[in-house]
């Protein structure tokens, strides 16, 4: 004691006594274990919450992979068909008397030329123009396409190497030095030779960028934008066509409807978007777009503001608009659907605590407007499926595009929410979006548009269209049915999305 007694007081002055110690010990434990606790249930929360996800991923996929029948019928376009396609285009420009068909690498000659190297870069419109042209020629009556490109000398190997379709062995390549005009070169060439001093009539097509087809007008061609003929070359689906689009759209449904039953409350939609991607790409389509919003995120059409962190629960108005690609086409689908589970227990638990509230005098009005809500999520979804179902009706040969949309319009507008169809019904559906994904990937739609004012295109069996109309009612949810439509010969227009949705919890 006396030896401790003399050293304690340099103690003292140097560290607390054992009691103070203790407690100082004790407190930073209290204030770290305060800290630890909270963030270690959040561990242990993210932890299940990510085996949660795993296991609906599993699900969905395992669901979806029990029939691929779907993919059954469609095979790769082959080439014959490639060059067919230039025949018809042929025969487009006869009946336009035009020349020639100009186009630049893009939608358009992904269609009549199939550019197949994927490994390296696609060709991407430079600034150096190169072109492909398809010129009728008639032969002993018959009309056939001539295919020809103009591209720069020095570029003429990789034009070799692009594996474009042709019935030549060797491409026909006009060449451009660099400091050689294109435009006049190609007027000059033995293309157009037989055309004595007349002006060479081209059609132009959609894609061209305007510094081209200036190029072209002042060298001497005389232009036009794309006849309806043209326009209906690309409109008119062939039967291995139709096959792929079914495979594409009815694979892109049956991801959707073998997700729902797998999902669970809390998910995000961000999650839940993941969980679809690798459904998707887990049956071989690619990715194109992938849109899922939760009840009034889904109130535009579009979205428009930053969304994806929105959690799942069981009175959720879930909205997916996805589409995907297959073989070169794409999909296009929409569907509005409840998780499981959820509405009945819910709706009774709500009754009881409104048969509670109601005792007490007590939150009176909340459970009455989530019913309330309730209900017209169920009144609007079938009104949106029987203005989609008239639409439906409309889908016949000579029918006029106006006639589709004005079919749905009026189921929508008798019952009352005439105010929130904003868009058109639908569009036309084919190609376009297989390539320049990550650039472009909104461009999906094609002429024909189905919308009122559209009364001079006439329907034609082999075109392709979604029927998608849709109420939307800003800061509560959004409803919007897609499905897509082949124009049939005898008058009763094919489903190409398998099945259409049959309920809110059976999309
Ligand atoms: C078309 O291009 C794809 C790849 O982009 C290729 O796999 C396919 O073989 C090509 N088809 C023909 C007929 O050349
Ligand atoms: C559509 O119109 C064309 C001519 O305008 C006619 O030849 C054809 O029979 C019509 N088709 C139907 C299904 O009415």
């Amino acid at each position: 004691m006396e030896k401790q007694g003399k050293t304690q007081p340099q103690l003292r002055t140097r560290r607390p006594s054992r009691l103070s110690r203790s407690c100082i010990i004790l407190a930073i434990s209290l204030f770290l274990f305060s800290f630890m606790l909270p963030s270690r249930t959040s561990f242990f929360q993210n932890q299940e919450h990510k085996s949660n996800i795993a296991k609906v991923q599993k699900c969905a996929i395992e669901n979806l992979k029990s029939d691929l029948s779907f993919l059954d019928a469609a095979s790769p376009i082959e080439e014959y068909e490639f060059l067919d396609r230039r025949d018809r285009l042929a025969r487009a420009l006869v009946a336009s008397e035009a020349d020639a068909f100009i186009l630049e690498p893009g939608y358009t000659f992904q269609y009549y030329g199939n550019i197949s190297q994927s490994d390296w870069e696609p060709w991407e419109p430079e600034e150096r123009p190169f072109l492909m042209l398809v010129l009728p020629r008639i032969s002993g009556g018959v009309i056939s396409a001539k295919t020809a490109f103009l591209a720069p000398y020095f570029e003429e190997g990789r034009v070799r190497m692009l594996g474009i379709p042709s019935r030549e062995p060797e491409l026909e390549i006009v060449i451009w030095e660099e400091h050689w005009d294109p435009y006049s070169t190609l007027i000059e060439s033995q293309l157009f030779s037989g055309l004595a001093d007349r002006k060479p009539k081209i059609v132009i097509d959609e894609e061209m960028r305007d510094f081209i087809a200036r190029g072209l007008a002042n060298a001497g061609f005389q232009t036009q934008g794309l006849t309806p003929e043209v326009e209906l070359v690309r409109q008119i689906k062939s039967s291995t066509e139709v096959e792929v689009l079914r495979a594409v759209n009815t694979g892109t449904v049956a991801a959707v409807r073998a997700m729902r039953p797998c999902l669970v409350a809390g998910l995000t939609e961000n999650e839940v978007r993941d969980i679809l991607d690798a459904s998707l790409l887990s049956i071989g389509f690619s990715l194109f777009f992938n849109i899922v919003l939760f009840e009034e995120d889904g109130a535009l059409p579009h979205c428009g503001f930053v969304v994806g962190q929105k959690k799942l629960t069981h009175e959720t108005m879930v909205v997916i608009d996805v589409g995907a690609h297959y073989l070169g086409y794409s999909s296009d689908i929409c569907r509005r659907f409840f998780i499981d589970g959820a509405a009945k227990p819910k709706r009774a638990c709500l009754n009881f605590l409104s048969f509670f509230s109601d005792k007490m005098g007590l939150f009176k009005q909340v459970p009455h407007v989530e019913t309330e809500l309730h209900a017209e999520k169920l009144r609007v979804w079938k009104i949106v499926l029987d203005a989609q179902t008239a639409a439906a009706s409309q889908f016949k040969p000579n029918n006029s595009a106006a006639n589709v949309d004005l079919a749905a319009r009026k189921v929508i507008e008798e019952a009352g929410y005439g105010y929130g169809f904003t868009h058109r019904l639908g569009h036309g559906i084919g190609i376009k979006g297989t390539i320049f994904q990550l650039e472009f990937n909104h461009i999906l739609t094609t002429s024909p548009y189905l919308n009122k004012w559209n009364t001079k295109v006439a329907l034609q069996p082999g075109m392709t269209f979604t029927n998608e109309p849709g109420i939307y009612l800003e800061g509560k949810f959004g409803v919007r049915h897609e499905d897509i439509y082949l124009i049939t010969e005898n008058g009763e227009a094919e489903l190409l999305t398998g099945r259409r949705a049959a309920g809110p919890y059976s999309p």
